[in-house]
């Protein structure tokens, strides 16, 4: 990411320090991560310590410090999903996908996560591809579904 894409980014969102949160949530949306020259950057920029940038950046599940794939792919193991198969669902992708939960696929397709509960617990076992929620998955189904995330 080029300094004046995060200038951009900056002015869009205001040079105020509690604009940061959607500042890193647009680097993260774009380049799928937080790399740590453009947290240089912005810290210079906006003249906020790095280490109050890497605090926000660990606390919340949705920044990355590390590529991620271009989907998130999170399956729910919250109580009522796991009690319908959630741990199944993810047993199977972790086995087609060639990863263990946490991890990114090698072609950088999908970052496979859990979430606990995304408060539509009556469709369990339910898993979420980027902001698409799917209900009632199976594990005959799962491939079917992230076909058309390429
Ligand atoms: S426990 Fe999965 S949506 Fe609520």
């Amino acid at each position: 990411m080029t300094p004046s894409e995060v200038e951009t980014i900056i002015q869009r969102n205001g040079s105020a320090e509690s604009s940061i949160l959607a500042i890193l949530q647009d680097i993260q949306a774009r380049e799928k991560y937080l790399p740590k020259d453009t947290l240089e950057y912005v810290s210079q920029k906006m003249q906020i310590p790095l280490t109050r940038i890497y605090r926000i950046a660990t606390f919340y599940n949705a920044l990355s410090l590390i590529p991620t794939g271009r989907h998130k792919l999170d399956v729910c193991l919250g109580t009522a999903c796991h009690v319908r198969g959630g741990t199944k669902i993810m047993e199977k992708l972790e086995r087609d996908l060639k990863v263990k939960m946490g991890e990114t696929t090698k072609d950088q397709r999908f970052t496979l996560k859990s979430v606990r509960c995304v408060g539509c617990c009556s469709l369990g076992p339910v898993m979420v591809v980027d902001d698409e929620v799917f209900g009632r998955v199976t594990q005959d189904k799962t491939s079917g579904l992230l076909k058309d995330f390429k």
